[in-house]
């Protein structure tokens, strides 16, 4: 973790071009109060991204999350539905969010002009498992089905709208070690606990259009027995980026007793991921430490060739 000099505003020295400044709240697991609002009035991102496993079926923070002013989208994820397999966990949730919540559905967020589109609500990953509580609200879903619902979601948005995939579980194939993005770390053999559909609708939204980052969480970065830290980003060849956001416990204190919180943060420049890190924040804006996860490198100058004598 590197530690970096305080600064009370990030989007201070913002680049005169149009930067999409997105902050991404990992799984929150019942860290979510006023501070973690007053904090987001400082540090004033343009977007605001909610990965899921807000708590275990508490309706507190849903609730809190849908009287946001700020541009923001949300995916419920397994917690969320709180061991209730008559959905009505899951459901309230659902109706406190409102159209916050996009799982398998596409928002537009106007301010700032970002297309942001859903996985499967309340995924636990594991290629394609549905959760008891969405099954009775939402339905048996095959796993072809939801991929379709997922590329259509897409397919609906304004090309020229710059895309963010939101997600509890990641994709299937970033890997299959424990400390891969959604690799299982809590039982051995590690295996590739990443979502089939989703990768599906990756595949198929890409031959339509750029699909710049993929954002998720639900596979911790402190991996289970000790086993380390986990890879939270990979980019691949076709240019799509994919963001572990679930930093948890994200509420925290350093060994000066400073309060922190962290946010995952993403740059989009001209529609492309220009730069990703983990950031943890004094409860002033400063940004107390960054973990730099990526940076668009710079333009190549181009030098003129020296005349011919
Ligand atoms: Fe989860």
């Amino acid at each position: 973790m590197a530690v970096i000099g305080a600064s009370a505003d990030p989007n201070s020295g913002k680049n005169p071009r149009k930067d999409l400044q997105i902050a991404i709240a990992g799984d929150l697991h019942g860290q979510w109060d006023g501070l973690d609002e007053e904090l987001l009035g400082l540090l004033r991102p343009d977007a605001l991204m909610v990965v899921g496993d807000l708590s275990d079926g508490d309706q507190l923070i849903a609730a809190r999350l849908g009287r946001l002013a700020l541009p923001m989208a949300c995916v419920l994820g397994n917690h969320d539905a709180g061991r209730d397999a008559s959905g009505r966990t899951l459901q309230r949730q659902l109706s406190l969010l409102g159209d916050r919540h996009c799982g398998w559905g596409l928002r537009c967020l106007d301010p700032p002009g970002l297309a942001v589109v859903g996985g499967r609500p309340a995924s636990a990953g594991g290629g394609f498992r549905l959760n008891p509580g969405a099954l009775a609200v939402f339905g048996p879903v095959t796993m072809q089905e939801s991929a379709d619902r997922i590329t259509a979601a897409a397919l609906a948005a304004d090309p020229g709208l710059p895309m963010v995939l939101l997600a509890h579980c990641g994709p299937s194939g970033l890997g299959s070690t424990c400390a891969d993005p959604c690799g299982r770390d809590w039982k051995k053999p590690a295996v590739d606990w990443g979502d089939q559909d989703l990768t599906v609708a990756i595949e198929r939204i890409r031959r339509h259009r750029p699909l710049p980052l993929v954002v998720f969480g639900h596979m911790h970065h402190r991996l289970k027995r000790g086993q380390g830290e986990r890879l939270s980003f990979l980019r691949d060849r076709a240019g799509t980026a994919y963001l572990n956001s679930a930093c948890v416990p994200r509420h925290g204190n350093d060994d000066q007793g400073r309060a922190l919180r962290h946010f995952s943060w993403v740059v989009l420049r001209d529609g492309q991921l220009h730069q990703a890190s983990h950031r943890w924040y004094g409860m002033g804006g400063q940004l107390l430490y960054e973990q730099r996860l990526y940076q668009q490198p710079a333009p190549e100058v181009q030098v003129a060739a020296p005349a011919p004598c």
